[in-house]
C-alpha cells in the first residue's frame, strides 16, 4: 500500500480496550491537500484513531501510514512531520500564550527570533495578540482551544490532525478557524479532522468518513453521502401537538419511509421522492383534518438524515457513553 498521492493510509485497523472494541477493521485514504472529516457520536472511535496516526497508541492489527511512513515502525521519524491538536487541550497555563508558542518553536528547532516571529504571526492569526503577554491559566475556554491550535500550526506540518477543534469556541470562533483550515489547505496541508457537528463536515470536508462503533459506516463527499438517502425530506411544524401521531399518520403514505416525529419540538419529518407536488398534497391532506400547520421546510438532506437513514438513529452529538 503506496501510493504518493495519500498522505493517509490505513488498512484494516484494529483496537480494543480489554471488552471494548474501539476500532473494529478501519480503511481510509486521505489524498494530500484535501480534508478529511471523521464524523462519529460519542465513543465511535475517532480520538483512538487519531491517536493511532499520531503515534500516541499502537494499534491491536492492521497498518498505518502516514506521508509514506509506518506509524509504528517509523514513528520517531514520522512525528516532526505532523500538527496535533488534540481533544483536550495541552498549554501550559503558567506560560504566557506567546511562550507557549515560543517554546514549541524551539522544541522544532526553529531559531529563536524565527520562533519569536512565528508566535506573532499565528498569534494575529487566531485573533488572541492583545492576550499575548497574558498567562494562558487566565484564558476563557474559547482562548485555550484558539492558542492550542496555533501550538499545532507552529512548524507548518504537511499533515495537521485535529481532534474537534471547534469544541468550546463561539459561532465566530468556528468560523474564523474553519478560515484558517481552508487557507492552509489551499497552500497544500492534508488535514483529517473529528467532528460531531455535521455542519462542519458538510462545509469543510472534501470527503466525509461516517464511524459508529468502530466501524466505517459511509464514505464520501458531503453531496454523495447526501444522495445515498435519496429524494427531499420535509419537516412540518404542527401546532396542536397532540395531534402529531395523526399528522405523521396522515401523511405516511406520501413518504419513501415512515416519518419520525419529535415530539419534544412538535414536528414531524418525512423524506419524500418528489418535494414540490408531494408538499401540496400534504398541506391539502393535513387540512381536510383540520390539523393546522405552524411552520414547514423543504430541503435536501442533510447528514444528519444521512446518519438516521444509515442506523435508524438520530444523530446524537451530545450522547454520552
Ligand atoms: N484508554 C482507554 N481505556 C479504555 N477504553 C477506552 C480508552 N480510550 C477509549 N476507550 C473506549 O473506546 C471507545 C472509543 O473511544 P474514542 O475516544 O475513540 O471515541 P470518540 O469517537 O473520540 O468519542 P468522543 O466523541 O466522545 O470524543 C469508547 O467506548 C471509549 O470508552
Ligand atoms: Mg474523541
Amino acid at each position: 500500500m503506496s501510493n504518493n498521492e495519500n498522505a493517509i493510509e490505513v488498512r484494516e485497523l484494529r483496537k480494543s480496550f480489554g471488552e471494548v472494541v474501539a476500532l473494529d477493521g478501519i480503511d481510509l485514504e486521505v489524498s494530500r491537500g484535501t480534508i478529511l472529516g471523521l464524523l462519529g457520536p460519542n465513543g465511535a472511535g475517532k480520538t483512538t484513531l487519531v491517536r493511532i496516526l499520531t503515534t500516541l497508541l499502537k494499534p491491536d492489527a492492521g497498518q498505518a501510514k502516514v506521508l509514506g511512513m509506518d506509524v509504528v515502525g517509523q514513528a520517531d521519524t514520522l512525528r516532526s512531520f505532523f500538527g496535533l491538536a488534540g481533544q483536550s487541550v495541552t498549554v501550559d497555563g503558567n506560560l504566557t500564550g506567546l511562550e507557549n508558542l515560543e517554546l514549541i518553536g524551539k522544541l522544532y528547532h526553529l531559531g529563536t527570533q524565527q520562533a519569536k516571529d512565528r508566535a506573532r504571526e499565528l498569534f494575529a492569526q487566531f485573533d488572541l495578540t492583545e492576550a499575548g503577554n497574558r498567562l494562558a491559566k487566565t484564558y476563557s475556554g474559547g482562548m485555550r482551544r484558539r492558542l492550542d491550535l496555533a501550538l499545532s500550526l507552529v512548524a507548518s506540518p504537511p499533515v495537521l490532525f485535529l481532534d474537534e477543534p471547534s469544541s468550546g469556541l463561539d459561532p465566530t470562533g468556528r468560523i474564523e478557524l474553519w478560515d484558517v483550515i481552508k487557507r492552509l489547505v489551499a497552500l497544500g496541508t492534508t488535514v483529517l479532522l473529528t467532528t460531531q457537528y455535521l455542519d462542519e463536515a458538510d462545509r469543510l470536508a472534501d470527503q466525509i468518513t461516517v464511524i459508529n462503533h468502530g466501524r466505517i459506516i459511509a464514505s464520501g463527499t458531503p453531496d454523495e453521502l447526501k444522495d445515498q438517502v435519496g429524494g427531499d425530506v420535509i419537516e412540518l411544524s404542527i401546532k396542536d401537538k397532540s395531534r402529531l401521531g395523526e399528522a405523521a399518520e396522515l401523511i405516511s403514505q406520501f413518504g419513501v419511509d415512515q416519518p419520525k416525529i419529535d415530539f419534544d419540538n412538535g414536528w414531524v419529518k418525512l423524506s419524500v421522492a418528489n418535494g414540490g407536488s408531494v408538499l401540496a398534497e400534504i398541506v391539502r391532506r393535513l387540512d381536510a383534518h383540520q390539523i393546522e400547520l405552524e411552520d414547514f421546510l423543504h430541503h435536501r438532506p442533510t447528514l444528519d438524515d444521512v446518519f438516521l437513514a444509515l442506523t435508524k438513529q438520530p444523530y446524537e452529538s451530545n450522547k454520552q457513553v
